[in-house]
């Protein structure tokens, strides 16, 4: 197959010295090793794939006789499911489609939780919930609700209709999975969510939707094995493109640039641009480092934050992503005003590539470094390529910028608040906080 290609052109890579950052390739290759095979970076050594693999083979029967599916999860947890869901599965956004139907249930919105309870018939509903931590709190007092409502409809098999992927020993869910015998598949051990795309965390739902779930591994492997290599050293690494986005990212951070758009001109595979910004957002933000991403969708975007992206500050850099054998679409119709007349003998398909080209030349003029992600085309091995790059990446620019790229210890603080607000035990001192923030005069005014 064709490569897909990365192109710097336009990526100001020496003007920002990027290349000083490529001297640690050697320590880096060697750290890299080391953390391979000690198992902490499983999303690129994929130990867990050939039983996972092995596991969705005989479910696939059970999964598929099931006409909804419900997935209870946030952040990690949904992120992967939607943007495959949205890219390789657009037919449910579609007219006329009927099924099978994919649910994302990654909020606290109290309307939704009731569309779903009030419609979705539940003796044709797999309710799929997913966390890794088996307790967070979102996705867990949604299952608490919807299994009330699963036990009124469906009596003792309410089990038979719930499944969770979860840690495989701990953690509430397990626990409730081994009580009363509830399906599960695992998120293996050192997997963060914004790394799990590629476990039962995505794939479950991908089978689910007929999505050539292999392929999207395939394509990972491909980027990922040579870094997953014991032989990984200096020069392998300085010559992966994972390892020169890093260099490139963490250079633009040295340089001021302090957000980054992913910008997308594959329309269907937009939401790869949500599921990006969670990972690097998530992984790099750090002790007061990082660059904010900004996803975007083109054509749409061109008339909303683009102007923003073009002439507001100079802090940006942007992710462009093309696929230039994107289908041709329908021609243009012979009876044409005079005024769009340059459509004649066109296609609608022809559009989305003239207007990324002119919005990538013309953040390029207004100085945005940019590098393009050509894709060669929109399958699922293409995908898995993206992921796997953009996972490693992320990894790699978050030690060159001396920051733990797993973990996530800022968003703790939030989350103990709110559970203190709700009279979780344990927690004095953030009661304490929130008395004395609750009790400070609130400088309000209406409107
Ligand atoms: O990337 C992450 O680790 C997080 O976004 C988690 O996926 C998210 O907090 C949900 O966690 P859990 O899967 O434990 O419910």
């Amino acid at each position: 197959m064709a490569a897909n290609i990365l192109d710097w052109t336009d990526s100001w890579f020496e003007k920002i010295d990027s290349e000083a950052k490529s001297d640690s390739a050697g320590s880096l290759a060697a750290r890299f090793c080391g953390e391979v095979s000690d198992g902490k970076l499983p999303f690129c050594s994929m130990p867990y794939m050939a039983e996972l693999l092995h596991e969705l083979d005989g479910l696939e029967g059970y999964v598929k006789q099931f006409d909804h599916m419900l997935l209870l999860g946030i952040g990690g947890s949904a992120l992967g499911a939607r943007a495959l869901q949205k890219a390789f599965f657009p037919q449910q956004d579609q007219p006329c489609h009927e099924g099978p139907w994919l649910w994302i249930g990654d909020n606290v919105c109290s309307k939704t939780l009731d569309s779903y309870l009030e419609k979705l018939p539940l003796e044709k509903t797999l309710v799929v919930v997913i966390s890794k931590s088996g307790g967070t709190i979102e996705t867990i007092s949604q299952y608490l609700i919807v299994r009330e409502k699963m036990k009124e409809v469906l009596g003792d098999s309410w089990n038979k209709n719930t499944f969770f992927i979860t840690d495989k020993k701990n953690g509430f869910l397990r626990e409730q999975a081994d009580e009363l015998s509830i399906r599960t598949l695992e998120v293996p051990d050192n997997l963060g969510g914004r790394y799990s795309i590629l476990s039962a965390v995505g794939l479950l739902p991908a089978m689910f939707l007929g999505i050539d779930y292999r392929l999207l591994v395939e394509g990972a492997s491909a980027v990922l094995s040579p870094l997953a290599s014991a032989d990984l050293n200096a020069d392998s690494l300085s010559n992966h493109p994972s390892f020169k986005l890093a260099c490139w990212g963490a250079a633009l951070m040295d340089s001021g640039y302090n957000e980054l758009i992913f910008f997308s001109y594959v329309p269907q595979w937009a939401c790869f641009g949500q599921w990006f910004a969670q990972l690097w957002a998530e992984s790099l933000g750090k002790e007061g480092k990082g660059s904010q991403p900004i996803p975007a969708t083109g054509a749409t975007d061109q008339h909303s934050v683009n102007q923003m992206f073009l002439d507001g500050p100079r802090n940006k850099a942007c992710l462009f992503l093309t696929c230039p054998s994107l289908p041709i679409g329908c021609p243009f119709p012979n009876e044409i005003p005079n005024k769009f007349s340059y459509l004649k003998g066109k296609t609608f398909g022809e559009l989305i590539h003239a207007e990324g080209l002119g919005t990538k030349m013309a953040l390029s003029a207004n100085s945005v470094p940019l590098v393009e992600m050509k894709m060669t085309d929109d399958s699922e091995e293409t995908a898995g390529r993206l992921m796997g790059l953009l996972m490693a990446a992320t990894i790699f620019t978050g030690w060159l910028m001396d920051i733990n790229p797993i973990d996530q210890p800022a968003v703790e603080m939030g989350k103990l608040l709110a559970k203190a607000r709700l009279g979780a035990s344990g927690l004095d001192s953030e009661k304490k906080s929130l008395d004395d923030f609750l009790a400070t005069n609130r400088e309000e005014q209406g409107f």
